[in-house]
């Protein structure tokens, strides 16, 4: 009877065909791919979603219908997901589909297209997943071969999505280090746009593994037809957007496979990162809600819990660490309403103590002479002040002047019969996460911290090195071109242990500022550093389009000192902490030097912070007038699930006298309840018009509100900022 059972479940999870449609749905999007046995594997359809009636007329409506994974070999003239050199030499696939498998995940359901060669027993699955109640689409490939020696990968794209072609544009994010997150959009033109990643440990500094795809025209926040693409990999990668003389764009997402041909051997299965799609018709912003809802409960550590509010060292203090200036940060934190002290780089190194940036990363003991009663007596002064206590590691590097390097030379990435390339501080190397062995010393690092001092709740994991020199010292001579994906393979093995012991530590990550947001590494991660730039005019334009993606509860946003210490530009307190409020907010300033006035105004915000916390960190984005649009302000709003409640930014972005600017209507409220307004951070003399009024949704949504020009201040405290944070509560 239980073999009977058992035989019944294997038919219904594998499904020999003679032609199938195979339906690949999410509650409001349909991906149609069409399969026949013993032929090739057909996208049909990517969009809104089809009912049965819907989907059968796609087969009668004349669209063409494209190879869903092309590969290499047979039809060379055009672009191509994979391509592999045959143990025997031949270049050639031609792909087959032998069956479509359909399995249970503990949240989700995976659907697999077996694929085979027609000739070598080379085999592809390209795989879906979906999730219950959330818009998103997970699409990867998995190789695999019995052939004898080894088959040569030499592209191996996750996906391949064509777009019809039309009014196509890309938005996409550019920068660099201190500006992070840059919205770039440009129409899709013939020939072949590329967007990519070389620097082997940072994939989002210069560009990002996200883009945003608008089918009608212009981009917009709240209208249009838009796919979103994320690839969930924390290495090198590759965007192709190839417009040929078809009817597509045809859109590649994948690891870089430039000098990272990958030797696969039988018997060896190949995975590629997941490419996370989404589709909306409600513009961007639309877009943007579909990735956070999926990326909160799927691909962020503890992404359905919100943060605490924290104060990290680095700009108060850098490399100037020692236990009384601790203390006095702590207890500056707890008084203003903190849950959390971050102590930053600067606080290890025996034999040579870290004074900056040109020694001692490998060496994480703490520095006696900064730190006399170690991290217990941090913990202590943290307990003592009623705060949570985290600390600062950069464990994936090391400095050639360090204890380390001295006796583990051959940990660090470098090519053989060559002197290894330097980074940061004229010493910094980046250790060889290929070498299973520096995976258990970069696991060490944490565990022995966490073991030693348990009462650690937070790490900020940084890495400020990009891979300068191609080598590794572990890997075999034939497999050299490993080594950026078996950087990243070590770094998630060592990531997973990590958690399987320490599920409840948050984890920070940090790239020299914002170079890891990726959903590669967000799994393991709580969020990450937005930007070492803290400027609060120019953290409008990075929050803005890092929240393309990532959701508020990710973007690490803090209150920082004026003049600025990226930008030296003096941005009023209420305007920064104003910026700092719209991400998880957090302090990264010397409160020692900061006047009461000051402190009691962080206080306040602080405060009321905690109030729209959930909502900001967990509630629905709706991004309303862009700061790259140069209208002189932008708008933005987070909106409780269950639209009782909502947040509203308005940020001035340039001020000249007599200026005009737009109002703007609000989103995602609903129509028919009603919104008290409050102001929170309030610096005016007087209410604003609309202060503890109560306006429909629907009003709010046609016409918003309007926003004064500047704040009603005294004569001598006025100056050119203007900002406002409103609260709306249904009654
Ligand atoms: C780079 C990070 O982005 C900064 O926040 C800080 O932690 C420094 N590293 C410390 O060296």
């Amino acid at each position: 009877m239980k073999k009977q059972l058992l035989m019944a479940m294997m038919v219904s999870m594998t499904m020999p065909l003679m032609a199938q449609h195979i339906n690949v749905s999410t509650n409001n999007t349909s991906l149609i791919l069409d399969a026949h046995q013993g032929g090739g594997l057909q996208f049909v359809y990517y969009g809104q979603h089809l009912n049965d009636r819907e989907t059968e007329q796609l087969f009668s409506d004349g669209r063409q219908h494209l190879d869903a994974y092309p590969a290499y070999g047979m039809q060379t003239q055009h672009e191509t997901a994979l391509s592999v050199v045959h143990s025997d030499g031949n270049m050639t696939l031609d792909l087959a589909v032998e069956a479509i498998e359909t399995r249970s995940e503990t949240n989700a359901t995976v659907k697999v297209v077996k694929m085979k060669d027609k000739y070598y027993p080379f085999y592809v699955n390209v795989c879906y997943r979906t999730y219950p109640d959330k818009d998103i689409i997970e699409t990867w490939s998995e190789y695999s071969h019995k052939e004898k020696g080894t088959v040569k990968l030499t592209q191996f794209a996750s996906a391949y999505l064509p777009i019809r072609y039309g009014q196509v544009w890309l938005s996409h994010l550019y920068g660099t280090w201190a500006n992070e997150g840059r919205v770039e959009t440009e129409p899709l033109q013939h020939g072949m746009l590329v967007i990519q990643n070389k620097d082997g440990v940072r994939n989002s500094h210069t560009s990002h593994a996200e883009v945003m795809i608008s089918l009608d025209g212009k981009p917009q926040e709240n209208h249009g037809r838009v796919i979103g693409a994320a690839l969930c990999y924390s290495g090198n990668y590759k965007l192709r957007f190839d417009t040929d003389d078809s009817n597509y764009h045809h859109f590649f997402a994948g690891i870089n496979e430039d000098n990272s041909a990958y030797n696969l051997k039988a018997g060896e299965n190949f995975a590629t990162p997941v490419l996370a799609l989404a589709y909306s018709n409600e513009g961007m912003s639309g877009v943007s809600r579909c990735f956070h809802s999926w990326a909160r409960s799927y691909k962020i550590a503890h992404g359905t819990q919100v943060r605490p509010i924290l104060l990290n060292s680095w700009e108060g203090v850098y490399f100037d660490i020692n236990e009384q200036g601790m203390d006095q940060m702590m207890a500056d934190i707890a008084s203003m309403g903190g849950e959390l002290f971050v102590m930053d780089d600067g606080w290890f190194g025996t034999k040579y103590p870290r004074k900056n940036d040109f020694s001692s990363l490998g060496d994480w003991l703490v520095d006696p002479q900064k730190l006399p009663h170690g991290i217990n007596g941090l913990l202590a002064s943290a307990k003592k002040h009623g705060v949570k206590f985290g600390i600062w590691i950069e464990p994936e590097m090391a400095n050639t002047v360090s204890i380390l390097y001295e006796k583990h030379p051959e940990y660090i990435i470098k090519p053989t019969n060559r002197e290894p390339r330097l980074g940061r501080g004229g010493t910094q190397v980046v250790l060889d996460l290929a070498n299973p062995k520096v995976q258990d010393l970069v696991f060490t690092i944490v565990d022995t911290l966490m073991t030693n001092y348990p009462d650690i709740s937070y790490i900020k994991w940084d890495a400020n090195a990009p891979v300068m020199n191609h080598g590794s010292q572990y890997l075999t001579r034939d497999n050299q071109s490993h080594l950026y994906i078996e950087y990243h393979r070590g770094f998630e093995k060592v990531c997973n242990r990590i958690r399987a012991k320490y599920p409840d530590l948050i984890i920070q990550a940090c790239a020299s500022g914002g170079g890891r947001a990726n959903y590669g590494v967000l799994p393991w991660f709580d969020e990450f550093w937005v930007s070492d730039n803290t400027d609060a005019l120019q953290r409008v334009y990075m929050q803005w389009g890092t929240s393309y993606f990532f959701p508020a509860v990710t973007m690490a946003s803090h209150i920082s000192a004026a003049p600025n210490h990226q930008t030296f530009r003096t941005i009023p307190l209420k305007y920064r902490i104003d910026v700092a409020m719209s991400g998880r907010l957090g302090m990264e300033i010397q409160p020692k030097n900061m006047t009461d006035k000051e402190k009691q105004q962080c206080r306040k915000a602080i405060s009321e912070y905690k109030e729209i916390r959930p909502i900001v960190q967990q509630g629905d984005i709706y991004r309303l007038l862009s700061p790259y649009d140069k209208l002189g302000c932008a708008s933005m709003m987070y909106v409780q699930p269950d639209k009782q409640k909502a947040v509203y930014y308005w940020w001035k972005t340039e001020t000249f006298v007599a200026q005009q600017l737009p109002r703007i209507p609000m989103a995602g409220l609903d129509p028919g309840k009603n919104y008290r307004v409050r102001e929170l951070n309030r610096v005016d003399q007087a209410p604003l018009a609309f202060e503890g009024k109560s306006f429909s949704g629907a009003f709010l949504m046609e016409n918003g509100l309007e926003m004064p020009l500047e704040h009603n201040m005294p004569w001598g405290e006025k100056n050119d900022y203007a900002s406002r944070v409103l609260l709306l509560e249904a009654e």
